[in-house]
């Protein structure tokens, strides 16, 4: 398998180029949203958003002004997203740093997001097609109701996989979907490329999210930028830990643990619930499922003209199959 920065290095110029239009984007005279908004953006993050944006545009005309409205906010969305996440899921680290709320306050954080969202809105009305505009609106609608049942379904311990599969539809994977789809359409690709582009994004993006909430799971803080076991702690119930709990000797085991993090509202050393996870079936279970999205993601390439942005997108969907940061 291919490292990220492999697959990267023929887009090294433009990803730069990306680099830079995000910090301009985020600059303001006003000194407290500048230091906050450039906190999370200097921590840097894998960027996998923009690479969509830039590998899908070259099915069509592409031209890096225009990827770059693009991928652009497609980046200060995600990013806004973790801000406010950060919030919502006390969390004090992300991508090896404090995080906004943590070094200033929840409140701050808040109004960060807001700002960088706002900015992002302002960076797409450089692309003068209404369906984008329609397009990212609804992606963050369906993003809030995903955080929104996420807080509902804190310590469900009854939720089904389905529950599970809605909400990181919701929360994660049409963002990325979208960063697909809307790479292709602002480069004037065919519909039926970006659609089927729209399609690996999703499959790609339900992956990216389950492998994520395993490396919560089996991860090092080394990896993942923040101590493991922190979804728990927040009560967010993944699929590693549903898959557990379909095994009838662990069952009781697990919902105990559950019940006394709930109890102590995550305050409190998890290593036996990670233990416990970690030797059952249910991470062999999750990364089985998160290999079927990648395999669909690729089967959605199939018809699409055989090109090294195909071949990249194959790579990277590998990568997010299997990574570990
Ligand atoms: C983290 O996203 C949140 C999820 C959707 C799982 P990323 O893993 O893309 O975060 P960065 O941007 O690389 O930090
Ligand atoms: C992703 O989910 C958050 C958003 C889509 C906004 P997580 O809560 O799993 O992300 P991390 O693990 O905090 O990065
Ligand atoms: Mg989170
Ligand atoms: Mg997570």
């Amino acid at each position: 398998m291919k490292n990220l920065i492999d697959i990267y290095s023929r887009k090294k110029k433009d990803i730069a180029a990306i680099e830079k239009a995000l910090e301009e984007s985020v600059y303001t005279d006003h000194a407290m949203l500048r230091e906050t908004s450039n906190h999370l953006l200097k921590a840097g993050g894998k960027r996998i958003r923009p690479v969509f944006v830039l590998l899908s545009g070259e099915f069509g005309q592409y031209q890096l002004e225009t990827m770059k409205r693009v991928a652009v906010p497609l980046e200060l969305i995600h990013m806004a997203s973790l801000v406010h996440d950060d919030v919502i899921d006390d969390a004090n680290t992300r991508r090896g740093q404090l995080t906004v709320r943590s070094k200033w306050d929840n409140r701050i954080a808040m109004f960060t997001g807001d700002y960088i969202f706002a900015k992002a809105l302002g960076v797409i009305t450089q692309i003068h097609k209404p369906a984008v505009h329609q397009i990212m609106s609804k992606a963050i609608v369906e993003m809030s109701i995903g955080e929104m049942e996420q807080i509902r379904f804190f310590f469900h311990s009854e939720q089904s996989i389905r529950d599970y599969l809605l909400r990181i539809r919701r929360k994660t994977a049409l963002l990325i979907a979208i960063s697909c789809q809307l790479g292709a359409m602002a480069a004037d690709a065919p519909d039926w490329i970006s659609n089927k582009l729209y399609g690996f994004g999703y499959n790609v993006g339900m992956a990216f999210q389950i492998r994520d909430d395993i490396l919560d799971l089996i991860g090092t803080e080394k990896q993942i930028g923040k101590p493991p076991g922190s979804d728990v702690k927040q009560g967010n119930i993944t699929i590693p830990v549903l898959f557990a709990m379909q095994d009838p000797a662990l069952e009781p085991l697990i919902l105990a643990e559950l019940e006394r993090i709930h109890k102590l509202d995550g305050q409190t050393d998890v290593s036996r619930f990670l233990d416990i996870i970690r030797h059952s079936e249910g991470i062999e279970k999750a990364d089985a499922l998160s290999q079927k999205y990648i395999d669909k993601a690729i089967a959605s390439l199939d018809k699409l003209p055989d090109s090294q942005a195909k071949k990249d997108l194959i790579e990277v969907a590998y990568f997010i199959g299997n990574r570990s940061y």
